[in-house]
């Protein structure tokens, strides 16, 4: 497979600039209006090479941003694993033209300091990460999601000091309420370390963070806003309008379950189909575009099991 030959990326992959890259809020960052995320199909259990040919693809494609976590896998911390591999055997010379998130919040390891937003576990684990993906700092670090029990400072003072430390450039935080956005804001802001970005749900299926004023928030105050599971992990494809394929994600049955494929459901889908065919767009083009077009939005954060699927959803940009 051509994939074992040395990876050279494809000399036009920045030809289309104007149409790929978007400001995220305020700040000096360009980012893709379509980022890869790593949740899925880049762990230990799934076939590297799959993996490397997404990743390739959409390299060649204008598709900087990678967005990983620490326990994205399975196992844990694998698919962090497969990006140290593939910066070491394919993109250690893109280095600088790669922007690659990491992030803690979420179960990790076992014990009181492997989960939520404490100074200690947010320091080790980027260590980890980091040893983990092979690099000597990430390009963005998020608090993956907001503790209650942790005060909110301590997090946050956490955040600017790994920026301090030259561990992270920058600082974003992901499924944060209104409120501590906001407290998180003037915090970072009075610090000299801007928040950059705020990674919530939000597609056709979950409107929350427009709802919220999450997304109002960010607009308004020079941040950017990336969208996770955009397309509702391919509900919003054409991937379950007849029956549940076998290789889908909703077969794993683990974070989507079938449950979800209600008759008001399926009904909203076709409903949808037709409303996408009439513009003369896939499902997936359509549902991407949508948010995309809403005001406030940097970019759409896409999983794939295919090169295929990353390039039919690539084609919303051009939409
Ligand atoms: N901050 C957070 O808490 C959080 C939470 C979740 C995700 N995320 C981030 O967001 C990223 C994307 O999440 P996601 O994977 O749920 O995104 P998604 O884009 O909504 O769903 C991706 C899945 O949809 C299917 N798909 C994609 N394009 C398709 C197409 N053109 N036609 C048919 N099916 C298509 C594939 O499923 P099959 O496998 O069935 O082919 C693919 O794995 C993650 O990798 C992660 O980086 C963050």
């Amino acid at each position: 497979m051509e994939t074992n030959l040395a990876f050279v990326a494809n000399e036009h992959r920045y030809d289309d600039a104007d149409t790929i890259y978007a400001r995220c809020g305020l700040s000096g960052v360009l980012l893709p209006r379509l980022s890869l995320g790593f949740w899925h199909n880049f762990g230990g259990n799934d076939p590297f090479e799959r993996s490397r040919a997404i990743t390739r693809y959409a390299f060649d494609h204008g598709i900087t941003h990678f967005d990983l976590a620490n326990n994205y896998g399975p196992p844990y911390g694998s698919a962090e694993e497969t990006l140290g591999r593939l910066m070491d055997e394919d993109f250690h010379p893109y280095r600088d033209e790669l922007f690659i998130a990491t992030k803690a919040g979420y179960d990790m390891w076992p014990g009181p300091y492997g989960n939520w937003g404490s100074r200690k576990y947010l320091m080790a684990s980027l260590d980890q990460s980091l040893k983990r993906m092979h690099l000597d700092y990430v390009d963005l670090f998020y608090s993956h999601r907001y503790d209650p029990n942790t005060p909110l400072e301590e997090t946050l003072q956490a955040l600017v000091d790994i920026v301090r430390a030259g561990k992270a450039l920058y600082i974003g935080i992901s499924r944060w309420p209104l409120q501590a956005l906001k407290r998180a804001d003037e915090y970072l802001r009075e610090r000299d370390v801007p928040l950059l970005i705020y990674q919530g749900r939000l597609n056709l299926l979950d409107r929350e963070p427009m709802d919220e004023g999450i997304l109002d928030y960010c607009d308004r105050h020079g941040i950017g806003f990336i969208s996770f599971s955009p397309l509702a992990q391919g509900l919003l494809t054409d991937r379950y309008l007849n029956g549940i394929p076998a290789d889908s994600r909703m077969a794993q049955g683990r974070f989507l379950k079938e449950d979800r494929l209600t008759p008001e459901l399926m009904q909203y889908l076709l409903q949808l189909k037709t409303e996408a065919e009439v513009c003369g767009h896939s499902m997936a083009e359509h549902a991407l575009r949508w948010i995309l077009d809403q005001p406030g939005i940097t970019s759409v954060l896409v999983g794939a099991s295919s090169t295929e699927q990353l390039a039919k959803n690539l084609q919303c940009l051009t939409i």
